[in-house]
């Protein structure tokens, strides 16, 4: 059964909107776990806007599943994560403006780079991915880069309007879960998934996690967290290895 991740970030925005103390992603994460969670995930943004350094200080502390960090491939957050210690990093474009990661990263013509700002985190035992569109070109920039792991972007899939556009991106993930799994990567996806898009995977082997977060927050606040993800799990409990 691949994993289910759960990014609380959202929770973090909720306390943020007024600069208050609560709602608190710590707790949101031990939820999270309690409800079966495999991994907590959060995004420290260079601007601070939802998750703190505090948060995630804490949550290396109390979270026993696995911490993901998602961020940016600055000398800034490299020297913040590797303090940190999280299990896992992704790296993600960021951009000040946008209500969310809006794409993949663009790895074309930074292989190199991103080689050695990689290498630093395997050498200290932190596992390591990359947020790409899911693009054969992308996925063999990856493999150069020496990535464990790569997360397939499936936004352009969750967020088609229409079922044509929808297959097409559907298409274009499973060719490109085919083809990172044939270059020896080991494939998450993530952005957009949900109770009523997840079932399009229902049949897709080899994912290693799935990474929500959107949707399991908004179950969340009608349901409670340990809930909202044991949902999500009953659903992806029923998918092959
Ligand atoms: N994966 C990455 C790289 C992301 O940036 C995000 C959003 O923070 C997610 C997954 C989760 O996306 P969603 O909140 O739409 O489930």
């Amino acid at each position: 059964m691949p994993k289910l991740c759960v990014n609380v970030d959202h929770i973090a925005t909720l306390r943020q909107a007024r600069l208050a103390n609560e709602p608190d992603p710590v707790h949101a994460a031990f939820l999270a776990e309690l409800g079966g969670a495999s991994g907590i995930i959060v995004h420290l943004r260079e601007d601070r806007r939802h998750i703190t350094d505090r948060d995630v200080e804490i949550l290396r502390k109390t979270v026993t599943s696995g911490l993901h960090l998602e961020m940016a491939a600055t000398q800034v957050m490299r020297d913040i994560a590797l303090e940190a210690r999280p299990d896992m990093i992704c790296l993600v474009p960021e951009k000040r403006q946008e209500l969310t990661t809006e794409g993949g990263l663009d790895l074309l013509g930074r292989e190199r780079e991103l080689q050695d700002f990689l290498a630093d985190f395997s050498q200290e035992g932190i596992k390591t991915s990359l947020f790409i569109d899911p693009d054969p070109e992308q996925i063999r920039a990856a493999q150069e880069t020496g990535t464990e792991y790569v997360e397939l972007h499936t936004g352009a899939f969750a967020n088609a309007g229409d079922p044509d556009t929808s297959g097409q991106e559907l298409e274009r993930l499973q060719n490109g879960i085919q083809l990172g799994q044939e270059a020896g990567l080991r494939i998450n996806l993530g952005h957009g998934l949900g109770y009523n898009n997840i079932t399009a995977f229902a049949a897709t082997p080899g994912i290693r996690e799935y990474s929500i977060g959107h949707s399991i927050v908004a179950m969340a606040s009608f349901v409670g967290m340990e809930k909202a993800v044991r949902r999500m799990l009953e659903i992806i409990s029923r998918f092959p290895d």
